[in-house]
């Protein structure tokens, strides 16, 4: 062998390593593929029985049993009364259970646990309340259709085993994503989107937002229903109740103010579809369930917790900045949030009251008086959507200081109509 033949097959052989390099990369450095072991049976809702087969996915979900602080000090997994920090809640909320109990949301597998515990529900509680708690809402609508939401809760809880688990998001037999809160179905099936057909990239956050959304009970039914017919901005959806959907006027009638209210509800869905990262296809699953790797092996993170906690994994996937650089962008925009979400449900406190002794005032003008509780509803709406969202503003940092804006105006012409109606200046 000559000296350049020597040379040929020693770059041949640097050619191969290179092109099995980029195979082996591109084809077999998946997350750890689906090993079709043996699918589980339909109604399997035991976490440990699939971890079994996929013990990588199953060892982070273990971790959501954590409880810690947030890095940037909101939010967090520790469940503490949100009235500390904002005793405005008590009066907001003031004739509703959130006034009695309402904490801050910890991990997945706390989820029906707290259910339990939670002093917002007592022994004439509806089975609604299970929807987004469990898997087993799955055969209880299977069985009973929407008929599942009028049964006593105690019953269901009686027949629930375990909480947020494998089968909320993975269909047993395929491993594929799937949806199974029927409320979701229904309200994307009534926006033109079958969810039964959806791609994957979609479903990374539909999987999600079957329970990180805003909703109400149908009255007499208790059937779960999306306001999101008009679509998914505050305005839409404040638009949407407006007109009294299947004749549902209220969550509650505040008694200070004797205003007809709405409870928002964790609206992580609708908010982050409306920001950025929403309108450009992140999807909840690209920061809060990053691609992880252990000896070698990479695979979905299903540690479903604060994504500032591995920000190397869930935001550098995509951003170039440095970590303390978007650390402190959530930090400042979340102290921003905070500051005017503050603001504003104090305000509204003050309003409720200022309605509250108008209306208790004998020759108080009525069309004052129903101008301010109107406006009262308005901007409490505006404030508990942000309130209520679990991000602090970190999934729609503009939108949600244009709502806290409107939220304190409208709250002002609240306390305006309320000296009005009663005659007397506040
Ligand atoms: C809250 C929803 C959710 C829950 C609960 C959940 N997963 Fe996943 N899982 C996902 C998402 C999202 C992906 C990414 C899928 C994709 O992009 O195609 C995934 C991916 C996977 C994969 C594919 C390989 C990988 O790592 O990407 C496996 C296997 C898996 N999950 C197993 C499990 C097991 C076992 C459990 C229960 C212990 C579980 N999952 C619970 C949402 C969930
Ligand atoms: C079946 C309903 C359901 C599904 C599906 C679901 N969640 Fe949750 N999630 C909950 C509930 C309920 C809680 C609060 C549990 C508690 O506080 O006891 C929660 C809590 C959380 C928390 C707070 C965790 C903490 O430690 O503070 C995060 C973050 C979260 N979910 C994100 C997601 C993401 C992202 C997805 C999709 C990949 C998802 N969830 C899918 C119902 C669900
Ligand atoms: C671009 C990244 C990103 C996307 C996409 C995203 N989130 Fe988040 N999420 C965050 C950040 C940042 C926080 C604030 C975390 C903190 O305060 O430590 C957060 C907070 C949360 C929390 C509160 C966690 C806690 O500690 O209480 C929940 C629940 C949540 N997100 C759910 C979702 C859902 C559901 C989706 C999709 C509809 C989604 N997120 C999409 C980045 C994201
Ligand atoms: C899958 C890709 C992807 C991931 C993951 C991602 N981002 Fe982004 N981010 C984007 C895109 C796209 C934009 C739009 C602007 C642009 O093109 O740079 C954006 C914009 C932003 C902005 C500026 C706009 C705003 O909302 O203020 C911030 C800040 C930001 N991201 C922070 C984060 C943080 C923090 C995380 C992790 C929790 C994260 N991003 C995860 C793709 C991503």
């Amino acid at each position: 062998m000559n000296r350049r033949m020597k040379i040929v097959i020693g770059l041949s052989l640097v050619l191969l390593l290179a092109f099995g390099f980029v195979v082996i990369r591109t084809f077999v450095d998946k997350p750890q593929e689906m090993v079709k072991i043996k699918p589980f049976p339909a109604g399997e809702y035991d976490p440990a029985v699939w971890g079994k087969n996929y013990p990588l996915q199953y060892a982070s979900y273990l971790k959501n049993r954590q409880m810690s602080p947030s890095p940037t000090g909101y939010g967090g997994s520790n469940n503490v009364q949100k009235s500390i920090q904002q005793p405005e809640i008590l009066t907001n909320f003031k004739g509703n259970p959130f006034s009695k109990d309402y904490t801050e949301d910890r991990g997945h597998p706390y989820a029906v646990e707290d259910l339990l515990e939670t002093k917002r529900i007592g022994p004439a509680s509806p089975g609604a309340c299970i929807t987004c708690k469990t898997a087993h809402v799955e055969t209880f609508f299977k069985e009973m259709g929407w008929g599942y939401a009028k049964v006593p809760l105690t019953e269901l809880t009686a027949k629930t085993k375990h909480p947020v688990v494998c089968g909320n998001c993975h269909d047993p037999a395929t491993m594929d994503l799937r949806v199974i809160n029927p409320a979701f179905i229904e309200a994307m099936s009534r926006r033109g989107v079958d969810v039964k057909k959806a791609p994957r990239e979609q479903m990374r956050s539909f999987v999600c937002g079957q329970c990180h959304a805003e909703y109400y009970f149908e009255p007499g039914s208790n059937r779960v229903v999306f306001p999101w017919d008009k679509g998914l901005t505050p305005e839409a959806m404040y638009e949407y109740y407006a007109g009294k959907p299947f004749g549902f006027v209220q969550d509650w009638q505040h008694p200070d103010s004797k205003t007809p209210m709405l409870k928002a509800q964790h609206p992580e869905f609708e908010t982050w579809s409306e920001g950025v990262h929403g309108k450009a296809g992140v999807s909840c699953a690209d920061c809060h369930m990053p691609f992880m790797r252990e000896d070698g092996r990479k695979y979905t993170s299903h540690w479903v917790t604060s994504p500032l906690k591995h920000i190397k994994n869930s935001c550098r996937a995509c951003h170039t900045q440095s970590e303390e650089w978007l650390l402190t962008q959530v930090k400042t925009t979340q102290d921003r949030t905070w500051q005017l979400m503050h603001i504003a449900g104090q305000t509204i406190a003050r309003a409720h009251d200022a309605t509250g002794r108008a209306g208790q005032n004998p020759a108080a003008d009525p069309a004052s008086l129903a101008k301010a509780r109107e406006l009262i509803r308005k901007a409490q709406w505006y404030w508990d959507i942000v309130a209520a969202e679990n991000g602090m503003g970190a999934h729609n940092p503009g939108g949600n200081m244009n709502t806290l804006g409107q939220a304190i105006d409208l709250a002002h012409q609240a306390i305006e109509a309320a000296a009005q109606a009663g005659g007397v200046k506040q």
